[in-house]
């Protein structure tokens, strides 16, 4: 197993072009399942997780190749409908194949996700809303099972909560269905608007793009398409918020900062200079001040508000502001399990329940040490830790960040950091 080195205390300067988003990546890979033929997807990441999906689609009789800039996945003949334990044991967005195998073929069997390391995360609105759509689920073996009892058909499904991969896979399995769907308390991630965008380009018909209620008109056929995966904004804000941490200044490019909105306006909070353009954001220091940053409380949200998967991240930036910071954490249940590792390079921080309150400790607050990284997210928040520490930090289990951020150890270099791999 390797581990991730940083010797930390180096402003980050300079420009870092960000990637496709691994979170619409999964889901576009998915929707090549609907129907037969030759999709082209560009701006694919090479990530962990997007090789582990297009060994689940290759498993499933999906063809994949890379051409230059762009992958072909030819869906022509399917093998089976069943997503095995083993592939979605590794990663929980595996159950995106439920309903596009379900609107193709009319049955599907996946494993159920367990629980993971941020949240038991159940998918019963997925499961709720497949049934309204005439499909019968059953729980079998640790499998979901489902069958469509007939064609599927459109119905008028409620979300209690907002779910992004429940309304992707409900999207999915509702495109062919007879009828229309109208999907009320829809997510609105950008990856669902990505999401809408290639179905609409294969011939599906689906209104409400950017709201919580969509409104889908079954079709009986679509064609391959051609779609762009959007910029990851995760990984984009992860880079804002390094480059702050590490007291230095640059520009995240080839990003949308429509995106990043909620971000933006917290890193404005903290008194940091945020300038954007078309595609690209930059953070800097106010000219002739000393680098101090005030704290600022966060509160995760479905978007537009501010990203659980920005949550650990900011939290490490508040570690070394100059007063204490609340941070609510409302989506996960479970997702403060880097702050015992934050504890280890120094920070103070207090936890009750879903609220954190962190006692900044100024710039240099944190020093370098051995931690461990526990989710994608969790890790990325350690990185920005270790590159504003003084000393060495050696983050422990780095596959998670390999997961999600394409190039890290590169593109942290390209920016001035002092990261490199090492063997345990
Ligand atoms: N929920 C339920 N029942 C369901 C579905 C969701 O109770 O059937 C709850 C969840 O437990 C959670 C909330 O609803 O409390 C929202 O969860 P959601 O379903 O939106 O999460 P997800 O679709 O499983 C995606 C991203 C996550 C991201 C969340 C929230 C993908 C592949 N994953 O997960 O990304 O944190 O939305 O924005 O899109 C990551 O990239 O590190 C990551 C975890």
């Amino acid at each position: 197993m390797e581990k991730l080195v940083i010797e930390g205390g180096r402003p980050l300067v300079g420009e870092v072009p960000i990637s496709g988003a691994k979170n619409a990546a999964l889901p576009l890979l998915a929707a090549t399942l609907l129907t037969p033929g030759r999709h082209r997807l560009y701006n694919v990441p090479d990530l962990r997780d997007t090789r582990t999906f297009i060994r689940l689609l290759a498993d499933l009789g999906v063809e994949s190749q890379r051409e230059k800039e762009c992958l072909i996945l030819d869906s022509s003949r399917l093998r089976h409908a069943e997503a095995s334990y083993r592939l979605v044991k590794t990663m929980r967005a595996s159950v995106l194949v439920l309903g596009p195998l379900l609107a193709r073929l009319g049955r599907a069997r996946v494993s159920l996700p367990g629980g993971c390391a941020i949240g038991a995360r159940p998918i019963n609105f997925h499961l709720m809303g497949l049934e309204q759509l005439g499909v019968r689920c059953r729980l079998e073996g640790g499998y979901v099972d489902a069958r469509a009892e007939g064609p599927l058909h459109g119905a008028v499904i409620y979300f209690d909560i907002p779910t992004v991969t429940g309304t992707e896979n409900l999207l999915m399995a509702s495109v062919l269905a007879e009828g229309t769907t109208v999907l009320k308390n829809a997510a609105r991630e950008p990856e669902i608007g990505n999401l809408i965008d290639m179905l609409n380009g294969m011939g599906a018909r689906i209104e409400g793009k950017e709201s919580d209620c969509l409104t889908i008109h079954g079709v009986s056929r679509l064609t391959p398409a051609d779609c762009t995966i959007i910029p990851d904004r995760i990984e984009a804000g992860t880079y804002l918020l390094a480059i702050a941490a590490s007291g230095g200044s640059g520009r995240v490019t080839r990003c949308n900062p429509a995106h990043l909105l909620s971000l933006l306006e917290k890193l404005r909070q903290t008194g940091l200079q945020i300038h954007e353009g078309s595609d690209w954001v930059e953070v800097d220091w106010p000219a002739g001040q000393a680098r101090q940053l005030r704290s600022v409380d966060i509160k995760t949200m479905p978007f537009p508000g501010y990203p659980t998967d920005l949550q650990a991240q900011f939290m490490a930036l508040m570690t070394l502001a100059s007063e204490s910071s609340v941070i609510h954490e409302t989506i996960f249940e479970n997702r403060f399990m880097h702050i015992a590792e934050l504890h280890r390079m120094g920070a103070r921080i207090r936890v009750d329940g879903r609220l954190a309150v962190v006692s900044g400790s100024g710039m240099a607050g944190l020093s370098g040490a051995p931690v461990m990284a526990t989710d994608l997210r969790a890790s990325s928040s350690l990185v920005i830790a270790g590159l504003a520490a003084s000393g060495r930090t050696e983050i422990s289990r780095i596959y998670h960040l390999e997961r999600g951020y394409e190039r890290l150890v590169e593109k942290l270099s390209a920016l001035g950091a002092r990261v490199w791999k090492e063997e345990e």
